[in-house]
């Protein structure tokens, strides 16, 4: 099983960027987390990607089937404006699992809609880095189950 994990803008800035927001851990440390839980369920390849390039998301999404079997996806700010990511998603038909580290529902009103989350599985938010853990655990699950 082959998992790629994709995260948008701003977020390289992990741990330093708004830590009151988005807490004192990063990237390279969720990405390491996220590592360890992968061989811990078994899975052959994890390859974790960052760009601040709406273009650069939707290149990789649209190279992802052949390439890997589900993704992870946080398109951080892009996840309420880009219609060319959700377009991408819309295009590959691969399980994807929509992850944000806050609660978005409790910000901003321009943070409550997701162009995204339609095209996800499902859509954890709020719980901080183990986001990305327990969306790996549910990607698992899902493409271990025999398909219908
Ligand atoms: C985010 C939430 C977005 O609204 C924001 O633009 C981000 C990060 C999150 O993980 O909480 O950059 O996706």
């Amino acid at each position: 099983m082959r998992i790629l994990v994709i995260n948008g803008p701003n977020l390289n800035l992990l741990g330093q960027r708004e830590p009151d927001v988005y807490g004192a851990v990063s990237l390279a440390e969720i990405e390491a987390r996220l590592a360890r839980r992968a061989a811990a369920l078994g899975v052959a390849s994890l390859v974790c990607r960052q760009s601040n390039h709406e273009g650069e998301l939707v290149t990789w999404i649209q190279e992802a089937p052949g390439q890997c079997d589900g993704l992870i996806l946080n398109p951080a700010a892009y996840t309420h404006t880009s219609v060319a990511v959700r377009d991408a998603l819309a295009a590959v038909h691969l399980p994807c699992i929509e992850v944000h580290l806050s609660n978005t529902h409790a910000r901003e009103a321009f943070r409550h809609v997701s162009l995204t989350a339609p095209l996800c599985l499902g859509q954890i938010q709020g719980l901080g880095p183990l986001g990305y853990e327990l969306a790996l655990e549910a990607l698992v699950n899902t493409l271990n189950r025999p398909q219908k």
